[in-house]
C-alpha cells in the first residue's frame, strides 16, 4: 500500500466494487461531472462493469483509497493513459460522499504524484476537471499542479456543455511536501 498523511492507496478488493458502484457510479450527477462518458445502469455483479480491474492493462493503474486510521474504504483513484514514451499520465479520483471535504482528496493527489514520479519515473502528470469543481482544482493546486488552459465547452454534463480546466505538473517542479 502507498501511504499519504491520511489515506492509503491499495489494490482493489472484490468487496470494494459494490460499494464504489453504489456510491459513485450510482450517483448519476457525480458520474456525469467526473467521468466524461454517458451514464448507464450496471447489472449487479457484472464482471466487467465500473471499478472492475483488469490486471493485464498496462496503461491504467486503479487503486482503492482507504483511511489509514481503520482501513475503511473511502474512494477510488487512478493513474490512467500511462504513456511510457512521453512518460506522462493522467490522474483521477472520486471519494465517497461521506469522505469529501476532509483533506483526503488533496492527500490522494499527493500519493498519485509519488506513484507517478517516484515509482513509475514519469515526467508529467495531468488532470482535467470541470471549471466549477473547486475542490478538485484546489486539491491539484495544493500539490503544485498549474492551470495550463481552459477547454471551452468540452464536457457534456446533464444537458449542457461546460468548460474544463487542464492542469499539469512536471516532475522537476514537484516537491513531495507541496501540500500547504
Ligand atoms: C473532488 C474531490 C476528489 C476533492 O477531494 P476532497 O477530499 O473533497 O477535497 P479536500 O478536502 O482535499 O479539499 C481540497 C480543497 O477544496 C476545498 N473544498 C473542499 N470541498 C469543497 C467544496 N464542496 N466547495 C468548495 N471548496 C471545497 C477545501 O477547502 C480545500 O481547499 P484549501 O486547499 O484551500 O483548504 C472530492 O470532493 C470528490 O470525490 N468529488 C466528487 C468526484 C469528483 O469531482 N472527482 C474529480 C473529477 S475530475
Amino acid at each position: 500500500m502507498l501511504k499519504g498523511g491520511k489515506v492509503g492507496l491499495r489494490a482493489r478488493h472484490e468487496d470494494d466494487i459494490p460499494v464504489l458502484r453504489a456510491e459513485l457510479h450510482g450517483d448519476v450527477v457525480t458520474h456525469a461531472r467526473a467521468e466524461g462518458r454517458p451514464w448507464r445502469p450496471v447489472t449487479p455483479g457484472a464482471e466487467d462493469g465500473p471499478f472492475t480491474v483488469d490486471d493485464t492493462d498496462q496503461r491504467n493503474v486503479p487503486f482503492s483509497v482507504v483511511e489509514l486510521a481503520g482501513g475503511a474504504l473511502v474512494g477510488s483513484a487512478v493513474l490512467w493513459d500511462i504513456d511510457t514514451h512521453n512518460r506522462s499520465a493522467h490522474a483521477g479520483l472520486g471519494l465517497l460522499p461521506s469522505a469529501r471535504g476532509k483533506g483526503y482528496g488533496t492527500d490522494v493527489v499527493a500519493v498519485l504524484c509519488h506513484y507517478g514520479f517516484v515509482v513509475r519515473g514519469l515526467h508529467r502528470l495531468q488532470i482535467e476537471t470541470l471549471a466549477d469543481n473547486t475542490a478538485m482544482l484546489r486539491a491539484a493546486e495544493r500539490n503544485g499542479f498549474v492551470r495550463e488552459g481552459v477547454l471551452r465547452s468540452s464536457a457534456w454534463v446533464m444537458g449542457e456543455f461546460l468548460d474544463e480546466v487542464l492542469l499539469g505538473l512536471l516532475a522537476r517542479d514537484w516537491t513531495p511536501d507541496a501540500r500547504r
